[in-house]
């Protein structure tokens, strides 16, 4: 796919969602959020579902944890233009409430659609909704920080997903914050071993064209690979990717049991 079919599939799914009546979310709306970013990036980070401000703006993670979210990002030099950040259910659910199966389950074909177009390389999940998608059965006190292959039932088959704990989590739990900025500074690493997973793919055709990716990916791309070398990896990735977490970031899971991680 080229960046300009990349850019049209995701204008197309962003104007359905706009008006999407598809469950009881629509009802209480005030826009919906179906995301925001470049087409051209390997790197897609999804939140649970739009809040207060998200709803207003129809942009995802424009509040606090937005900002929290963008010094993230800031922290390992990337830019929110070089990644797209959406979200699990793409209406906010009222008073900011936990979605519910049926509303994840009617919004997940517009997530899906998302990934099959941007057919990014890592996927990272921000709490315990987007995780339990990408990583069934994982618990976030104990994955948070390492990666592993996507569940291919969750739209991104060739990707490696990431799991970090909510930014809003460190808003109420003032200690997540350190965690979030420990967990970040293993991104770029799993994105490292994400291209090199891919480009080892038996299927994976030399791109007929440079790869879409490519040119945006390019400005987080040198950082990245500077970063790599002398960062202190969260993780090893070796046990990392295929396997379960060796449990050396893991945090009690008392906060497993917190609504919003
Ligand atoms: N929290 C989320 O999960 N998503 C947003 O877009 C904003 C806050």
């Amino acid at each position: 796919m080229t960046d300009a079919e990349r850019r049209a599939a995701l204008d197309a799914i962003g104007a359905e969602v706009a008006v999407c009546t598809r469950c009881r979310l629509s009802q209480t709306r005030t826009k919906a959020v179906p995301g925001e970013g470049t087409e051209a990036t390997e790197v897609v980070f999804v939140g649970e579902g739009p809040g207060f401000n998200e709803d207003r703006q129809g942009r995802p993670f424009v509040g606090q944890a937005g900002t929290l979210l963008t010094e993230l990002l800031g922290s390992v030099g990337w830019t929110r233009d070089e990644v797209f950040i959406t979200n699990v259910v793409k209406c906010r659910p009222p008073e900011n409430r936990d979605p519910e199966p049926d509303e994840i389950a009617a919004c997940a074909p517009f997530l899906t659609r998302q990934l099959a177009a941007l057919d990014p390389a890592l996927v990272v999940t921000l709490g315990r909704f987007s995780m339990a998608r990408f990583n069934p059965g994982a618990r976030i006190g104990q994955v948070h920080g390492t990666y592993r292959a996507a569940d291919p039932e969750s739209g991104a088959p060739g990707a490696l997903t990431y799991a970090m704990y909510h930014p809003a989590a460190a808003l109420h739990q003032g200690s997540l914050k350190a965690t979030l900025f420990r967990d970040m500074e293993g991104v770029p690493t799993a994105l490292l071993d994400a291209r090199k997973m891919r480009a080892e793919r038996p299927d994976e055709a030399p791109p007929s064209e440079p790869a879409a990716s490519e040119p945006t990916v390019a400005e987080p791309a040198p950082a990245v690979a500077d970063a790599s070398a002398p960062m202190a990896k969260p993780t090893e990735p070796a046990a990392a990717i295929p396997g379960q977490p060796d449990g050396q970031n893991a945090e009690s899971d008392q906060t497993d049991q917190l609504g919003l991680f």
